[in-house]
């Protein structure tokens, strides 16, 4: 897990131009370039300005453009926009399109952290350069080993951002291992062997524990595997907390619907069904190595969704950890059967809020698109600080609505609920099942069926499973660190 790079502050540009292959300067709108660099880009002529003029480069958000100088150190200057008033998720982009250019060159240098914001410079720039090439007889992994930040900044910052970034890169990786190779007990060990050097507490449920513990939902959902399923339970306690934040991720190792069985094209990116466990497990690695000053409880349940002989069917009824039995009309609305076991435990350690992630609904996909999540729950200072938090992470939520006038959607003779809506809405149905077991626990529930996967190559995001959901988890516990939790601000 841990970096190769090396940072280092240095005073100007020119001090790191002569040590590194690329340069990456920061110009804000009016071609405003930071860190004093205005000299150092005079002293490139006019072929420099030449270049940006043709890429009708600005300084805007998003704008980048490459210059061959013609010598050695540095071979190639970025240009990056970062706009007037760049946020950590513009800084943290442009540093991405840095990463990818500078992806074969050992050493880079940067003005984007002038103004001491290295910690989103230092996360772009790692994430950009991450890759999953396990597989690949010729993988061509990136191999900048140093990077310059041109300012002054604290050392500790750039420690936050490569803590965050091994995190994120933590749980790609988990999401983009085929499922053969993350059986839900393979995953627990994994986990047992990262918590141990961190002081994380790890405490494991196997099946003889979840069946005297009545985890019907967990273990209805496992049946129809081969591969036993558990539930993941970390915590982190430091001394002094005020506030105590529970997580559940849905972790699902491989969703073929069960006997409800998905057709072939929808089954082929279901390996990454645990994405919200990823997430959860990679926040705690993060808030551990971070000794954020706040308790927190990390729940994934781990299971197969297989249609095995002894798999669940159609009809088949559930009773869950606290006493709510669930008709199960359709075996792949899998996850928030999982889910309700956890959360029903979760609001056993009465936390002050709670927060779960899960790939839920194609419904949620389909009103979100891919690179946004869904936000629902029942506690509207819960939901704001997600959103806030998820904007400093540079993770895009969307808040939806749970209309108690949906719950009715949920009825059936049979038991207190069935597991599948009507036609329309199937985001917000998950989410009303979900609220069955939350109690009155602040709670937050994230659908991240769409941003889990990323669909394309671009600033510090690489197609595949994106680890979405880790960075604002951390940014919530660090602000629920700095601000409490009081539910009736
Ligand atoms: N894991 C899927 C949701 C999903 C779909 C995630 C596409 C990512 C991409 C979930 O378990 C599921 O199958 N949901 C069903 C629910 C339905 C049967 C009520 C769905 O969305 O179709
Ligand atoms: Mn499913
Ligand atoms: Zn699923």
């Amino acid at each position: 897990m841990e970096s190769q790079l090396d940072i280092e502050f240095v005073e100007s540009q020119e001090d790191a131009a002569s040590r590194v292959g690329v340069l990456g300067l920061a110009a804000r709108p009016g071609l405003v370039w930071q860190g004093d660099a205005e000299g150092y880009v005079a002293s490139l002529g006019a072929g420099f300005e030449r270049a940006l003029e043709r890429a009708g480069f600005k300084g805007e958000a998003g704008q980048s453009c490459s210059y061959d100088t013609g010598s050695e150190s540095p071979h190639t200057v970025v240009a990056l926009g970062t706009g007037e008033d760049p946020g950590a998720d513009d800084l943290r982009r442009a540093a991405g399109v840095l990463g990818r250019k500078a992806s074969k060159d050992a050493s880079v240098a940067t003005t984007l952290a002038f103004e001491g914001q290295a910690a989103p410079v230092v996360e772009g720039f790692l994430l950009s350069q991450y890759s999953y090439d396990r597989f690949k007889s010729k993988p061509e992994p990136a191999v900048t080993d140093s990077l310059l930040l041109v300012g002054a900044g604290e050392m500790s910052d750039c420690e936050a951002g490569m803590v965050v970034a091994e995190a994120v890169g933590w749980a790609r990786d988990l999401v983009n291992t085929p499922a053969q190779d993350k059986a839900p007990q393979e995953i627990q060990r994994q986990v047992a062997e990262m918590a141990e050097g961190l002081g994380l507490r790890l405490k494991t449920h196997d099946v003889p524990d979840l069946e005297e513990k009545g985890f019907g939902g967990l273990l209805g959902v496992a049946a129809g595997s081969d591969r036993a399923p558990c539930l993941v339970e970390l915590w982190h306690e430091p001394e002094g907390s005020e506030t105590f934040v529970a997580l559940v991720g849905k972790g699902i190792t491989f969703d073929s619907g069960g006997l409800s069985i998905k057709p072939a094209s929808a089954m082929e990116t279901m390996k990454t069904d645990m994405s919200g466990a990823a997430a959860v497990i990679g926040a705690m690695v993060a808030i551990a190595r971070l000794r954020l000053p706040v308790k927190v409880l990390g729940l994934a349940p781990l299971s197969d969704n297989m249609p095995g002989s002894r798999a669940i069917k159609p009809g088949d009824v559930l009773t869950t950890r606290n006493g709510k039995t669930i008709e199960v009309l359709n075996t792949d609305a899998e996850g928030r059967l999982v889910l309700a076991d956890a959360l029903a435990y979760a609001v056993e350690h009465e936390p002050d809020l709670m927060v779960d992630l899960a790939t839920l609904t194609g419904a949620c996909k389909v009103a979100l698109g891919d690179d946004i999540a869904g936000v629902m729950g029942n506690d509207d200072s819960l939901i704001d600080r997600i959103e806030r938090a998820g904007e400093q992470a540079g993770e895009l939520v969307w808040h939806l609505p749970l209309p108690k006038e949906y719950r009715r959607q949920l009825d059936t003779p049979m038991a207190d609920m069935k597991n599948i809506g009507g036609r329309w809405a199937g985001a917000l149905t998950a989410g009303l099942l979900l609220q069955e077991f939350v109690d009155d626990v602040p709670w937050a529930h994230l659908d991240i069926a769409g941003p889990s996967r990323w669909t394309r190559n671009e600033h510090y995001q690489t197609k595949g499973g994106s680890g979405f959901g880790v960075r604002t988890l951390v940014e919530l516990v660090a602000n629920l660190a700095e601000q409490g939790f009081g539910t009736t601000e």
